[in-house]
């Protein structure tokens, strides 16, 4: 009996020794300890052994199960911690590395020229809405007071999908669509892209983009369009601007102007930027016409209105010194990220 104790424990320190998973301890735990272990077999086989070695032997049997526990919960304790710090070990964080950065992107110039000009206007009370870029020959043209054999249509290279609809030449449409709710008095702007059947190149594109502005009310006058305009351009590009309006002509206004603004580069005294001429034009203007307001159920005795539209690339380009429109449209990541 004795040696067979000596055996059972001997085994049982081997597999302890050898063990390097928490699972192989447990299993000999279960083998040896368990209620059909070794060692619990030869307990039940106690009532064998003459009534005289059973103190002796039973003895045995408890100093046997005593070191079997002790050195199974050693191994326990130490193979969890070496458990452990290998693990510490293979998630550990070196904060030294350089970090991960993501590449986030920004606004383009267009945009934040946008937002910028939709800053200035609503500062001073306008709404901001949006108009179709598929547009009826009515709205881009017909309602604008632009008839259909009208040499005006001429300068507007326009792409027809067929003889009715076609891709808007300017954002001057909504207007109409403003118009025709019904809603007075109106003050709103309108950016959004528009297309001509243009050539690329430093100056051109088929497609751009333009800010429309309009407001209807009750005595409305020239003064009104002249300081709203004036006002806008100093909010953008600072408070020494000065302004100038020339005649010129539109269908849709009359009196009808162009606004341009002193060169911001030179003051005024004529650079390479403002070709030495001192002044910048920035902008179509002027006092909505009679027929304009008619065909959209406004009484001209009654209302009156100014309208402008402005080149949203034109003031880009201008705001940020930038030479070749193509690079607006080229998205070149060196050329965007410098705004
Ligand atoms: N739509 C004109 C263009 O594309 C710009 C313009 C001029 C708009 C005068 C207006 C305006 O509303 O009153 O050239």
């Amino acid at each position: 009996m004795k040696d067979k104790l000596e055996k059972i424990k001997n085994d049982a320190l081997a597999a302890i020794n050898s063990a390097d998973k928490l699972e192989t301890l447990n299993e000999t735990r279960v083998n040896i300890l368990g209620k059909k272990g070794e060692l619990t077999q030869v307990l039940k086989g106690m009532k064998d052994v003459s009534p005289e070695d059973r103190p002796k032997i039973g003895q045995l049997v408890n100093d046997t199960r005593a070191e079997i526990e002790r050195v199974l919960e050693e191994a326990t304790v130490k193979l969890e911690r070496v458990i452990r710090e290998a693990q510490m070990k293979s998630e550990v964080i070196d904060v030294t590395l350089p970090a991960k950065k993501n590449a986030v992107g920004h606004r383009h110039p267009n945009q934040i020229t946008q937002e910028e000009v939709e800053r200035i206007f609503v500062g001073m009370g306008y709404e901001v809405v949006e108009g179709p870029e598929i547009e009826t020959d009515y709205y881009n043209f017909e309602a604008l007071n632009i008839p259909a054999d009208h040499p005006a249509k001429d300068e507007q290279d326009t792409f027809y999908i067929n003889d009715t609809y076609l891709l808007r030449t300017q954002t001057s449409g909504t207007q109409v669509h403003v118009m025709e709710q019904g809603k007075l008095p109106i003050r709103m702007i309108a950016p959004g892209r528009v297309f001509r059947s243009d050539e690329v190149d430093a100056t051109h594109s088929p497609s751009f983009h333009q800010i429309e502005g309009l407001v209807i009310d009750k005595h409305i006058t020239f003064a009104d369009l002249k300081g709203t305009l004036a006002e806008f351009a100093k909010e953008l590009y600072g408070e020494d601007i000065r302004v100038r309006f020339r005649p010129h002509h539109f269908n849709f206004t009359e009196p009808s102007a162009e606004m341009d603004v002193s060169c911001f580069k030179c003051g005024g005294s004529g650079c390479r930027f403002c070709k030495g001429t001192g002044w910048i034009e920035i902008l179509g203007c002027g006092m909505v016409h009679p027929n304009v307001l008619r065909m959209s159920g406004i009484d001209p005795e009654e209302y009156s209105g100014f309208a402008f539209g402005v080149g949203l690339e034109r003031i880009a380009l201008l705001k940020y010194e930038i030479d070749d429109m193509r690079l607006l449209y080229e998205n070149d990541e060196r050329f965007l990220k410098q705004f």
